[in-house]
């Protein structure tokens, strides 16, 4: 417990628990999402969502891992041995994005490199699934290897587990504080770019333009926890296993807001970007904003190189730009992810930290090789189905339950989080957890249930 690796700075922890948090959901999510339930009427179950799951939540894990000072399992398994099972859960789902979202990365990095001769030519949705992920090669089925996501697959994992062995400080620490400043300027480059485009208004009158009937909606709330949850890495043992390594004076529950606001500021700043694109591109072909916006795979690899190729000038750098952005917003998030599994086997069979990323960054490199073959991509899109529609509420749901009312941790954790931070945690911290998101969680379940079986 003593010689547990520990962070450098204050400010090292901040940049990986934001660097973790921020990711391809504020890239690619957050602006559809928003768009999709309300535009501006949106950011009130937002707001409402951040303040009572995200940041509490948020509280809760950083403590929890600070006070226990173990990877996610070991932090139950201290708190009662039964609930051990939680934290490997949790472990699990992360192992399980961690092998998909190498693969998005290994593209972004193809695309990087597209980008400087803009390789994917006038028909980039053709260029997508056909000649970059041959697609049409094996329809409905698994082929060979696709050598062009292999390679940068490969590179993915290299820059990721190299991280890892390198250890907390001289690894995670140094990769984020060198990955998270240069992410911020290139994104704001991209952003004050866009802001400057023919079009750029309306596309932000569109995102923000009001439905407030969307408020009534409980499918808008769902959206909201779900969006919330994803975003900020929570319950997926990330930053349980982050805050173990935390010295043993810091102020936990500050540097939960700044991880909260930090990541709500970027994901604000990509919905801004985003849409004053969609707005160019919506004024280039003469349509309204509400026909061109996308979201996910479909925004960035074939509306981005769509819109790329009419930029007035520059095209292939702001290409470069918006790559190089997915790249790094992706990698120090899978940094975490393959972290909370090292960390697991580490604390669990007391090996040392180059076994653990070995068996288990290796073990997560091997499976994500599935997804570099001919129609991969739809073993890629049933994962993330899967993980964002069960995964991601249920563990969610369970931890806040077990915590407060199986293990009634609440209190004790209050106290420990109290004792060295400057916002005291009262009555509020324990309702939010206790009961609001329960229930919202509550419903969200059944609510997926539904819809899935409807
Ligand atoms: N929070 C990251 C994002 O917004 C994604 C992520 C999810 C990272 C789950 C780790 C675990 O993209
Ligand atoms: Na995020």
């Amino acid at each position: 417990m003593d010689n547990r690796p520990q962070w450098g700075t204050r400010l090292g922890f901040i940049l990986a628990a934001v660097g973790s948090a921020v990711g391809l959901g504020n890239i690619w999510r957050f602006p559809a999402v928003a768009y999709d339930n309300g535009g501006g009427a949106f950011f009130i179950p937002y707001l409402f969502a951040l303040l009572t799951a995200g940041i509490p939540i948020l509280i809760l894990e950083f403590t929890m891992g600070h006070k226990y000072k173990g990877s996610a399992p070991l932090t139950y398994a201290r708190m009662n041995k039964k609930a051990e099972w939680i934290g490997w859960w949790q472990v699990a789902v992360s192992f399980v994005i961690s092998t998909y979202y190498a693969v998005i990365i290994a593209w972004a990095m193809s695309y990087s490199v597209f980008a400087l001769n803009l390789k994917w030519g006038d028909d980039p949705n053709g260029f997508l699934f056909g000649e970059y992920l041959k697609l049409a090669e094996a329809p409905g089925q698994v082929g060979g290897i696709v050598p062009g996501v292999f390679i940068p697959l490969i590179l993915v994992w290299l820059i990721t587990l190299g991280v890892l062995f390198k250890g907390v400080k001289k690894g995670i620490e140094v990769a984020n504080k060198i990955f998270i400043p240069t992410l911020l300027v290139l994104f704001f480059i991209i952003v004050v770019r866009a802001l400057t485009l023919d079009g750029a208004m309306d596309g932000l009158n569109a995102f923000f333009k009001p439905n407030w009937d969307s408020i009534l909606d409980g499918k808008v709330w769902v959206a909201a926890y779900g969006q919330i949850f994803f975003s900020l890495s929570i319950a997926f043992a990330i930053m349980i296993t982050y805050s173990s390594y935390l010295p043993k004076k810091t102020d936990i529950t500050n540097n939960a807001f700044i991880t909260g606001f930090g990541n709500s500021a970027f994901e604000l700043l990509a919905g801004i970007g985003v849409f004053s694109i969609l707005g160019f591109m919506a004024a280039q072909q003469n349509v309204a904003v509400s026909e061109v916006v996308t979201a996910g795979v479909g925004l960035a690899f074939v509306v981005f190189p769509q819109i790329i190729n009419e930029f007035p000038a520059f095209n292939q750098f702001f290409g470069f730009l918006f790559f190089g952005s997915l790249v790094l917003a992706g990698l120090s998030s899978l940094i975490s992810i393959v972290e909370t599994f090292v960390a697991g086997v580490q604390d669990k069979f007391k090996v040392s930290r180059t076994k653990s990323v070995l068996i288990g960054g290796g073990l997560s490199a091997l499976i994500s090789i599935l997804f570099a073959t001919k129609g991969g991509l739809y073993f890629l899109d049933a994962a993330d189905y899967f993980i964002n529609n069960f995964g991601v509420a249920l563990a969610g749901l369970v931890q806040v339950i077990v915590v407060t009312w199986f293990l009634k941790e609440v209190d004790s954790l209050k106290e420990h989080a109290n004792s060295m931070s400057d916002i005291m945690l009262g009555a509020w911290w324990k309702i939010c957890l206790g009961f609001v998101t329960p229930i919202v969680l509550g419903y969200m379940m059944f609510d997926n249930i539904r819809t899935n079986i409807a």
